[in-house]
């Protein structure tokens, strides 16, 4: 049987996730939405794309839950983008009712899900998501570190003119202006990047990778970037489904790896058919450390204002 995912929130990201996973024939797709017409409209459209790309995915759009029942993910894209001038953090308050609108919903429906929070401010949403679910840890994840990480590459790729296929990059840490991307973990064929330029560019490429939402956000001026973060949670699902036991950057809920308690925060997970199957702590400087926990607390600020 073919498996099921289901995406809530059928917007730019949602819409363009079903997209990626339906071209690579991942599963069927379930679109759902609060506006009527939207999710069947963009479902139907993808469906009938289906012959063209000689795949057999399903794609079916909807706004009733029961067509959800029984998915092996789903993936929560539901809520508001931000805006230019706005901070992830300043969603915090609309996303985390519809995050408690959608949560039970999609809970009643496929109690065995594994559940994948899109939705900003992510880290935050992931740990309103994982209360709210009553889930064991391992089936909530939340999808930043492998968008941070893949704009991080694709900089390091134009910078030294190679492919992207040779470039490895890890960011780690809460999806806002705190993330911690890594040089000395990201490599080119291999070779830490610190050897290949020297410590002004990989500053620069560090904080591009920093300001990479916002910089779209400029551009766009109406919403955020949505094809590589749907990109970016296509690949953790593919992960999950075929069980590849393949190791991203997720935000995950530490109970005590690299001294966090009870937090969701962006770390170095193998993903396979049970969700998030292992934590890798990977040894950080004292100064990789304290930006890690800088960053931990800046979600613990946001989780306190609405008390999850
Ligand atoms: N984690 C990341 O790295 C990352 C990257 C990009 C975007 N995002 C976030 O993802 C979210 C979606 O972004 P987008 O660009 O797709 O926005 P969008 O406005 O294009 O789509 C959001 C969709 O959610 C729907 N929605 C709202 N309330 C709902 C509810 N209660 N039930 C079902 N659907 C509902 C809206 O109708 C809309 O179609 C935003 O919060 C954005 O900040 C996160």
């Amino acid at each position: 049987m073919r498996k099921k995912i289901t995406i809530v929130g059928s917007g730019n990201v949602g819409a363009t996730a079903a997209h990626w996973m339906a071209s690579k024939e991942l599963g069927d797709v379930v679109l759902i939405d609060i506006i009527p017409g939207v999710p069947q409209g963009k479902g139907l459209d993808l469906l009938e794309a289906m012959p063209i790309e000689k795949r057999d995915s399903f794609v079916l759009g909807t706004e009733d839950y029961k067509d959800t029942a029984n998915s092996d993910i789903v993936v929560i894209t539901a809520g508001i983008p931000r805006k230019p001038g706005m901070s992830r953090d300043d969603l915090l308050n609309t996303n985390y009712k519809i995050m408690q609108d959608v949560v039970g919903k999609v809970v009643t429906n496929s109690p065995n899900c594994i559940l994948i929070i899109v939705s900003n401010p992510l880290d935050a949403m992931a740990q309103a998501a994982y209360k709210i679910s009553g889930f064991s840890r391992n089936r909530v994840i939340g999808m930043a570190g492998v968008l941070d990480s893949a704009r991080f590459r694709a900089f390091i790729a134009m910078e030294l003119g190679v492919s992207v296929e040779n470039v490895t990059a890890f960011v780690l840490g809460g999806h806002g202006d705190t993330m911690v991307p890594l040089p000395r973990y990201s490599t080119v064929a291999g070779v830490p990047i610190t050897e290949l330029m020297d410590k002004s560019t990989v500053e620069r490429l560090v904080q591009r990778t920093r300001d990479g939402g916002a910089e779209i956000v400029k551009y766009l001026k109406t919403g955020s970037a949505y094809y590589a973060p749907s990109a970016a949670v296509t690949e953790m699902v593919e992960a999950i489904l075929k069980d590849k036991k393949k190791i991203l950057p997720c935000a995950a809920y530490l109970e005590g790896e690299y001294g966090i308690h009870g937090l969701f925060v962006g770390v170095p997970c193998k993903l396979g058919s049970r969700g998030i199957e292992d934590v890798w702590e990977i040894r950080l400087t004292d100064e990789e450390m304290a930006a890690l926990k800088k960053s931990a607390d800046s979600v613990k600020e946001l989780v306190a204002v609405v008390g999850v």
